[in-house]
Order: structure tokens, then C-alpha cells, then sequence
């Protein structure tokens, strides 16, 4: 889970990070008592999950109260590439000398943990990598001894820190490295980290990734959340612990186990490519256990998607034989009743399939059609979701 950065703000400020004031406003009179409160100058902040919100136009500086409710006004209901903004921050404004970059982050390739840092910020950090590698450490951080004093200064010597810098963005680096681990982050960044015209090192914007396999250790993370955001079919299938991504396709997919729903997808889009184009329209894994229930939560899913035009349920059984599952689709059209409106082409093979196909075929469903192979079936769902 990805924070906005005032959540970042408040997780590092909570921590110890140095940050400066900041206060999130929904409406441009919001935004200018909140600039009041603030007093001086102030930097209202576009407060979106993506990166570059300055260069589009995101962040802009006020000088004065009625500066900042200008701000928000210009800022809120911006679309920066693909997200609106709902919400800016108003943030106390700093007097910049230098910008720098500091992160932490999993690094899954290594099994380790990895630090990028650079004397060098203000840029992105992608282009950085990519224009002047050699402007940007990395290093390896040992995930059993983190990052402690010693190893602050090695990051801050290595990404070309003067001495007189190194113990002051090292005891900076320990505390961001204390909410990376202790509120079990994937990724903890800071760009930039800069340094005063009085000589303070601050946190001026901060990106922070959570671990949701750990959720359970952090009572307080489940508030971070933004449900209005998230998709409402991926709450709902969230809600009945469904393995659901929706893409922007026509055929909507049902499968038990991650690696046949991935090459159904495949097989799907394949077979679109003679329809038409039509596409997958979602990753939707049921699971080893394909009760009654569940499916027909699987299939309330798919079904509420308006842009899905017809469903291919492919399974192959195993644990749960083909009988339970066809039982299982049964019921789920019975559940659904009238909400059941897509036709449905069923593929079944395994354990029992001839069992499960005679209790598809017997209850005769006008919107299910039976399928032999994985092929048939994804060239029918296709077929069905071009007309
Ligand atoms: N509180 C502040 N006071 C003064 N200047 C600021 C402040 N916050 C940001 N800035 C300036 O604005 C620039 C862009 O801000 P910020 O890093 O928050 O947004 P961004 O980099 O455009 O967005 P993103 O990090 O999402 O790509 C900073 O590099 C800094 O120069
Ligand atoms: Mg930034």
C-alpha cells in the first residue's frame, strides 16, 4: 500500500524524521486558513499516488494566504497523469540550499535490502540513473544489522556527502531507516532531502510503501487506507478474500490457481485477437476451494464490471473435483438469479470432469455454454464478447 505523502509527513514527524508543518485541505478556503495557521510563506501540494506532480503543475508556492487559497484552487481538480486531485497539502515552506536523495527500499533480486542515496537531487531520480550513474550510490544494506550510525556514514560518503555534511545526514538516514523497519515498509523515500539556508537537514517530501503482509502487525495501518480511491470491485473482492485485478478488457475470467488464471489471460487475449481485439478483462483466482460461495462471490465480482461482456470460467480440478464445482457454478446463477446477466462459457477438466459436466449440462442454463478445451473456450467467451 502506497501513502499519499501527508501520511508520509505524519508516519516520519511520528518517527522523528525532521519535517516541516503541514496541513491537508479539501477546498481552497481549507487551504488558506490552513496557510493562516501556518503564517509566512507556504507550498501547496498536489496530493496524488504518482510521481512528478511539480512539473505538472502540482506544487506551487504562496506568499500569502490569499496566494495559497489561488493554489489550491488551480491545483485541486488537476489531472496528473490519470489521477485527480482531491486533496492538497499546505506545507510550511522551507528556504532551500540543496536538494538530496535518500531511499530504502526491499530489494527482492537480492534477498537484501538496498539504499540509494545522492548529493545530487532536485532531478528525478530515474533520470539521474540513467544520465549520471555514477552521481548515485548503491548500497547494500544487511537486513539483521540495518542501518545504524556506521553504516548512515558509509551510504552519506559513498553517494559523495563533504565531511561536514556526513554526520548530520547519517543520523537522518538511521531515523528513516527506524520507520522503514519498524513500520514494516517496502520502500521509504525522501526527495528531496535538503538542507537549509540555516543549516537544518529536513525531510521536504516523503515516499512510503507498507507492507500489507504485515498489516496485521499494525493496528494503525489499516486508517491509512483509501477506500474512495480503491476500485469498488476490488474492495468487494477483497471483502470475500478474492485474488482480483481488473484490467481494461470485455471477457472476464474465472480461474482456480494463479498460474492457470495467468495463462488463460493469455489464451484469452490470443483468442481476442480473431474477435475483434477484445480482451481480458480482469485476474480473478478462486482458489484451491471453489465452493458455491465462493464462486458466485467470484462471479458478482466480474459481473458488476460494466465493460465485461462475457465470462470464461476455466478449471481444472483437483482437491475440489469438477462435480463441487460445477454444484458450486449451479448455485452461484441461482444466488445471483436476475443479476446474472453475461453469458458464461464454462471449460472443465480433471478430477470428476465428466461427473461436473453432466451437472452443468442437466441444470441446462440458458447463459452457460460448455467448452472442451481451454482453446474452445477462450475463442466462445471471445466470440461472445465481440457481438
Ligand atoms: N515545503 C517546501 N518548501 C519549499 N520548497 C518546496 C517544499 N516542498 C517542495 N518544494 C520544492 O518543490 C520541488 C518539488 O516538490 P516535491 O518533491 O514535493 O514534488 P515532486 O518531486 O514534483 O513530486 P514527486 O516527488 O511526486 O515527483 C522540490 O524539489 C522543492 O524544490
Ligand atoms: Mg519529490
Amino acid at each position: 500500500m502506497d501513502l499519499y505523502e501527508y501520511q508520509a509527513r505524519d508516519m516520519f514527524e511520528k518517527h522523528g524524521v525532521p519535517v516541516l508543518r503541514g496541513i491537508v485541505a479539501d477546498t481552497p478556503a481549507e487551504a488558506k486558513a490552513a496557510a493562516e495557521k501556518i503564517g509566512g510563506v507556504t507550498v501547496v501540494k498536489a496530493q496524488v499516488k504518482t510521481g512528478g506532480r511539480g512539473k505538472a503543475g502540482g506544487v506551487k508556492v504562496a506568499k500569502t494566504a490569499d496566494d495559497a487559497f489561488a493554489a489550491a484552487e488551480a491545483i485541486l481538480g488537476l489531472d496528473i497523469k490519470g489521477h485527480v486531485v482531491k486533496r492538497v497539502m499546505v506545507a510550511e515552506g522551507a528556504r532551500i540550499a540543496q536538494e538530496y536523495y535518500f531511499s530504502v527500499l526491499l530489494d527482492r533480486a537480492n534477498r537484501s535490502y538496498l539504499s540509494l542515496c545522492s548529493y545530487e537531487g532536485g532531478m528525478e531520480i530515474e533520470q539521474l540513473a540513467v544520465e549520471r550513474p555514477e552521481a548515485l550510490a548503491k548500497v547494500e544494506v544487511n537486513p539483521s544489522t540495518g542501518i545504524d550510525l556506521a553504516k548512515a556514514k558509509e551510504i552519506a560518503i559513498e553517494a559523495k556527502f563533504p565531511a561536514e555534511l556526513v554526520d548530520k545526514v547519517a543520523e537522518v538516514f538511521v531515523t528513516l531507516y527506524k520507520v522503514y523497519v519498524d513500520e514494516d515498509a517496502t520502500l521509504v523515500e525522501v526527495n528531496p532531502l535538503v538542507l537549509t539556508e540555516d543549516g537544518d537537514i529536513l525531510a521536504l517530501d516523503g515516499k512510503v510503501s507498507l507492507d500489507e503482509n504485515a498489516g496485521f502487525r499494525h493496528a494503525d495501518h489499516e486508517a491509512l487506507e483509501d477506500k474512495a480511491a480503491a476500485d469498488p470491485l476490488e474492495a468487494k473482492a477483497k471483502l470475500h478474500d478474492l485474488n482480483y485485478v481488473k484490467l481494461d478488457g470485455e471477457v472476464g475470467i474465472i480461474g482456480n490457481g494463479a498460474g492457470l488464471v495467468m495463462s488463460t489471460l493469455d489464451v484469452v487475449a490470443y483468442a481476442g485477437e480473431n474477435h475483434g481485439g477484445v480482451r481480458p478483462a480482469n485476474f480473478l483466482d478462486i482458489g484451491g476451494g471453489a465452493s458455491a460461495e465462493v464462486m458466485a462471490a467470484g462471479l458478482d465480482v466480474i459481473l458488476g464490471d460494466p465493460q465485461v461482456k462475457s465470462v470464461f470460467v476455466n478449471v481444472f480440478g483437483g482437491i475440489t473435483a469438477c462435480d463441487a464445482v460445477a454444484n458450486g457454478i449451479v448455485a452461484a446463477l441461482d444466488i445471483l438469479g436476475d443479476a446474472a446477466t453475461k453469458p458464461l462459457v464454462v471449460r472443465l477438466d480433471g478430477n470428476s470432469v465428466e461427473e461436473g459436466r453432466q451437472i452443468l449440462a442437466a441444470r441446462n442454463h440458458p447463459l452457460v455454454t460448455l467448452a472442451t478445451t481451454m482453446d474452445d473456450g477462450a475463442d466462445r467467451a471471445a466470440a461472445l464478447a465481440a457481438k
